[in-house]
């Protein structure tokens, strides 16, 4: 996938800056065409000379050297780059690009640049642990960068633990299988639902629960990223999401989202639950605010309609899959869902444990199709939990169930 592709491989200052000398050469020699960019502090520790004479091309370092006075550097590679890699990425230019800061050629380049930008941090385990850092990168994962996680071992500060710089044979093959699946879900239409449902009791109080809307969301960046066409029903939530394959319809109580659901159903291939709908509904809903009393007071209330119920029971071609949020014998009663409502796959997760299930940035759960085969997906952020889904449900779909 590499090969002919332009590639701006950006250089910041660390002792691994020496394994980036070999990460230049190995893309050189898949045949992709290398530019790098090196920070003053990258090139206290290797010489441009190494990675202009392992690339065969000029090294930019200076803002202001300006090559070809017909150009603007920054803007002319930043513009002609299929691919950017940071690696190793500091801790300073991680906070750099969370910043919106632009005050050396690597900064300025990579805010510039429109091209998919990969990120292998490299840094003492402490800094790669403190929240400013974590923050900064979830902040740039949330625009879409993609970072190559570092591994564990012996950091050249003394300390043994996550913060090595990625090996570049692992870093090359982490972006090679991520531009190889890059659109692998083109040309299919994607329904999710995400979110909460909110249940009037009278004007100003309703009955609702935790959703953000997070995973569903995650669920549909993650589709569109890789070509699908999305339709995102989404129940109120305080997310924004722009991407031209996405379209978003709000709905508000469960009846809302049951008719959008049922409406936007036919003629899509996969269709994904991940709202959390309200089971029940306040049997009247009053239409002026209702008066504090003395006492106590109970509100009756109704059954709300299961959408995921309706669309298995009307499934023609769509691949069906629930989630089920948990907090007993998860996967026991995930299974029980999967089978009543008649689904292909359900993720269960169990929102008891810590890093899982409502409102945070991760989750952890179990994929389980409808052979009883079970995945299970470790904690990781929202958006990559929505990757991993989808190369579930594309295997199974391509009867090859995993
Ligand atoms: O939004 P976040 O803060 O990111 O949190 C994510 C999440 C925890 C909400 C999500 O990961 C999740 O688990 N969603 C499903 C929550 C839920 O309602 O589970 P359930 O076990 O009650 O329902 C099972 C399935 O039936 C779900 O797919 C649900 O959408 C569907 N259902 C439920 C009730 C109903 N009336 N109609 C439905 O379609």
């Amino acid at each position: 996938m590499l090969n002919q592709k332009k590639i701006l491989l950006g250089v910041s200052g660390g002792i691994a800056v020496y394994k980036a000398s070999a990460l230049a050469s190995k893309l050189t020699q898949l045949g992709a065409e290398v530019k790098v960019l090196m920070t003053e502090n990258a090139a206290e520790f290797v010489t441009p000379l190494t990675f202009q004479a392992l690339t065969r091309n000029p090294v930019y370092t200076d803002t202001f050297d300006e090559k070809n006075p017909k150009k603007i550097a920054h803007i002319d590679l930043a513009d002609w780059a299929d691919i950017a890699i940071i690696a190793p990425a500091t801790a300073n230019i991680i906070s750099k690009l969370a910043h919106g800061q632009a005050d050396d050629m690597l900064s300025t380049t990579m805010l510039a640049t429109q091209a998919d930008v990969y990120i292998a941090p490299a840094m003492n385990v402490h800094m790669y642990e403190h929240p400013a850092v974590i923050q900064n990168m979830k902040q740039l994962e949330n625009w879409g960068y993609h970072f190559i996680e570092p591994g564990d071992g012996y950091l050249a500060c003394g300390y043994v633990g996550r913060g090595r710089l990625e090996e570049p044979a692992e870093i090359i093959s982490a972006i090679d299988r991520h531009q190889q699946k890059d659109l692998d879900l083109q040309g299919k239409k994607i329904l999710i639902s995400a979110g909460p449902t909110k249940e009037m009791i009278d004007p100003v109080r309703f009955f609702s629960n935790r959703s953000s809307g997070k995973m569903g969301f995650a669920l549909a960046e993650a589709a569109a990223e890789r070509g699908a066409e999305v339709t995102l029903v989404t129940g109120p939530v305080s997310i924004d999401i722009r991407h031209p394959l996405i379209r978003r319809i709000d709905v508000v109580s469960a009846q809302e989202m049951y008719d959008a659901m049922n409406e936007q159903f036919a003629g899509k291939d996969i269709v994904i639950k991940a709202a959390a709908v309200a089971d029940y509904r306040p049997k009247e809903v009053h239409t002026s605010k209702m008066k504090k009393k003395d006492g106590d007071d109970v509100i009756a209330l109704e059954r709300t309609e299961d959408i995921l119920k309706s669309l298995g029971e009307r499934k023609e071609n769509q691949f069906l899959v629930g989630f089920a949020a948990e907090t007993d014998s998860p996967i026991e009663y995930g299974l029980g869902k999967l089978k009543k409502k008649n689904l292909d796959a359900i993720v269960v997760n169990d929102v008891s444990r810590a890093g899982a299930g409502f409102e945070g940035d991760t989750n952890i759960a179990t994929y389980i199709n409808k052979l009883g085969s079970q995945i299970d997906l470790q904690q990781a952020t929202k958006k990559q939990i929505a990757m991993q889904l989808f190369d579930c449900i594309l295997r199974d779909m391509k009867d090859d169930p995993i």
